[in-house]
């Protein structure tokens, strides 16, 4: 599939109303000249989500989402813009060119490829339902998945012959190639073909429409090798971009809290069991090690995963390499690793849902769980072990393309965990991505204790001035878009805070709004700044982050954490200045560097508010 000719998409833009596209999915209410809705990309009780005929556009105020009807469709439905697109012309039969094109034997080749899934499907159902079905039958159950489990799953069963699915097939005039095509049968060195499935029970596995693209076979005694047989790759299946469950689960990820969440793990049955017992956002990987394009298959649901696998070796290892594909496209990742070497399915079968959500709601962040593991395999007391330590937490910290979450790893390793951020590697890895300043203020807290004081010579960093704002600006975003958060930030956070001048003119203007018993969100505040074309820009710009709301607490803590600094500093001036009644303070740098005293480099006076 190659680029989609501007003027195709057009014309699919001029074919549709926004209204009647999102309509389809929710139930619109005329609001003035848009509409209201409850968000169906999060959970919410007030309707924040609107629909604005004139600009033919879509947006939730509370969390961001936002743009024309290809983007609603992205979200909505999981696909990609030219899968998005392509949907909406076919239904008003509008040709969208294939640019390096498939041929129409080669689009009849997937279709037969489809057509021949789906009847396997059905066939491999009435099978397990049948006579010779019985021993399948009873192993499931033994496994807890009752009639309505198997049905709702579409579980099946292939049977103990060569060639019961190629002759079914065969009588409907489908012949073993196709089958071959949909990676059903084998070829046999004379020409002919064999099932590839035989005395298994099937899981099939869908894609994001929900239509079968290939199976997970499950051995039935332990002595049939290997346990699970997936099938081939095919024209319609291509493992790297597969997760199992993800057709089911997509709605349960999404709208699970604030900003989503997916539960990552090993096994389809553990993913089943979970499904089973209401937990409806679980998915697994193809039983091969987890792809980038699966983390950003996953992406487009939600910002948050949760892997949930087997404490024992394997299981941490496995969670160990998964980890470390999820963090560099920006996934926030937990991990839970279980008990006694169980996977999920034994866990919940064991101690059902609600023990079991509980796990999940004290999973460890990336971070700890990388030093956990980390601390297990290395001798912290040697050297050798202590460097080991360190450079493989620098390895993953260095993964997170967000920079507030990576500045806030490199703090509390270095809180936390003073003897590996002694290391010189780690040391060196936090100087060359936070910048120097950073990476002194880092070290800050030791220092100001009166190990190497002493006044240093530090140059304005504008890095660390991007971190600051960055955390301004977050703040203000949580004001304008959480009113759960407004009291937590109001107490802790006053106007002289901001350091930027106008991000302090909004949050005054609210705080002024709200004095005078208004309510302030984001579209009143861009309304009532509706002169001031810099505030402007900043509200139409601040972070539309999903995890915006969880994270407020660590930028209330990074402001709270910054005036206790220039506390500090001050007390150490007046004390420099009181030992030494000459030399004055001025143009003096003290130990931190992040914001200077005296003059900040932007060249306006500080305040100096110790807060
Ligand atoms: P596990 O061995 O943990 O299996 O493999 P499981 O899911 O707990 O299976 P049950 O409970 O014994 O039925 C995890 C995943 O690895 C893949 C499958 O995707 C399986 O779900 N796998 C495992 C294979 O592809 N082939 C195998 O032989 C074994
Ligand atoms: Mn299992």
């Amino acid at each position: 599939m190659g680029l989609i000719p501007q003027d195709v998409i057009d014309q699919v833009l001029a074919a549709y109303d926004v209204v009647d596209v999102v309509g389809r999915y929710v139930p619109l209410k005329p609001a003035g000249r848009s509409f209201k809705a409850l968000c169906p990309f999060h959970e919410e009780k007030t309707p924040s989500f609107t629909v604005n005929p004139d600009r033919q556009t879509f947006k939730c105020f509370g969390c961001g989402k936002g743009g024309d009807i290809f983007r609603f469709l992205m979200e909505q439905e999981g696909l990609t813009f030219p899968e998005a697109v392509r949907t909406l012309a076919r239904d008003r039969g509008i040709t969208v060119p294939e640019v390096h094109g498939t041929t129409p034997e080669a689009e009849g080749r997937v279709e037969a490829v489809r057509r021949a899934l789906t009847a396997a499907q059905a066939f491999f159902v009435r099978c397990l339902q049948a006579d010779e079905g019985r021993e399948a039958r009873a192993y499931l159950t033994k496994r807890g998945y009752d009639e309505e489990a198997v049905r709702r799953f579409g579980l099946g069963y292939a049977p103990a012959a060569w060639d019961r699915l190629l002759q079914a097939a065969t009588k409907r005039g489908v012949d073993g190639t196709v089958l071959e095509d949909a990676g059903l049968a084998v070829l046999r060195p004379d020409g002919g073909h064999y099932d590839r499935f035989r005395h298994r029970v099937l899981f099939p596995i869908a894609d994001l429409q929900g239509r079968v693209i290939t199976f997970g076979a499950r051995a039935l005694n332990d002595e049939d090798q290997p346990k699970y047989l997936n099938g081939p790759e095919t024209v319609v299946f291509k493992k790297a971009n597969v997760l199992y469950a993800l057709d089911r689960a997509r709605d349960g990820i999404r709208k699970h809290a604030e900003g989503g969440q997916a539960l990552l793990m090993e096994g389809y049955t553990d993913v089943l069991t979970c499904h089973l017992h209401g937990i409806d956002r679980a998915v697994a990987g193809m039983g091969t090690a987890f792809t980038p394009q699966q983390a950003r298959l996953l992406k487009r649901f939600t910002k948050r995963v949760v892997l949930v696998y087997d404490g024992d070796e394997a299981g941490r290892t496995a969670a160990e390499r998964t980890l470390d594909i999820l963090l560099p496209e920006g996934l926030e990742v937990r991990v839970v690793l279980l008990p006694r070497g169980l996977d999920v399915d034994e866990i919940l079968l064991e101690e059902g849902p609600e023990a079991f959500e509980k796990r999940i709601a004290e999973a460890r962040d990336a971070l700890d769980f990388k030093l956990e593991v980390l601390e297990q395999k290395h001798d912290r007391s040697t050297p050798q072990g202590l460097a080991q330590i360190a450079r493989s937490v620098v390895a993953t910290i260095v993964k997170v393309p967000n920079f507030v979450v990576q500045a806030e790893f490199f703090r509390r390793v270095s809180e936390q965990h003073r003897e590996v951020s002694s290391e010189q590697a780690f040391r060196d890895e936090a100087r060359r991505r936070l910048g120097e300043d950073a990476e002194r203020a880092l070290y800050r807290s030791r220092r100001a204790e009166g190990a190497e004081q002493g006044p240093t010579v530090a140059g304005s960093s504008v890095l660390s001035q991007r971190m600051r704002r960055e955390a301004e600006e977050f703040l203000l975003a949580g004001y304008l878009l959480y009113p759960d958060q407004k009291e937590a930030i109001r107490r802790s956070v006053g106007p002289e805070d901001f350091t930027v001048p106008v991000l302090r003119r909004i949050y005054n203007a609210a705080l002024d709004l709200e004095e005078a018993g208004e309510a302030c969100d984001l579209r009143v505040m861009t309304a009532r700044l509706a002169e001031d074309a810099e505030a402007q820009e900043v509200l139409a710009g601040l972070p539309e982050d999903p995890t915006l709301e969880e994270r407020i607490p660590f930028q209330i803590e990074f402001l709270e954490r910054k005036r206790g600094k220039k506390r500090q500093v001050l007390e150490i001036r007046q004390q420099l200045a009181e030992a030494e009644p000459t030399s004055g303070a001025g143009g003096l740098n003290l130990p931190g560097g992040e914001t200077q005293v005296g003059e900040r480099s932007d060249g306006t006076a500080s305040r100096e508010q110790v807060g």
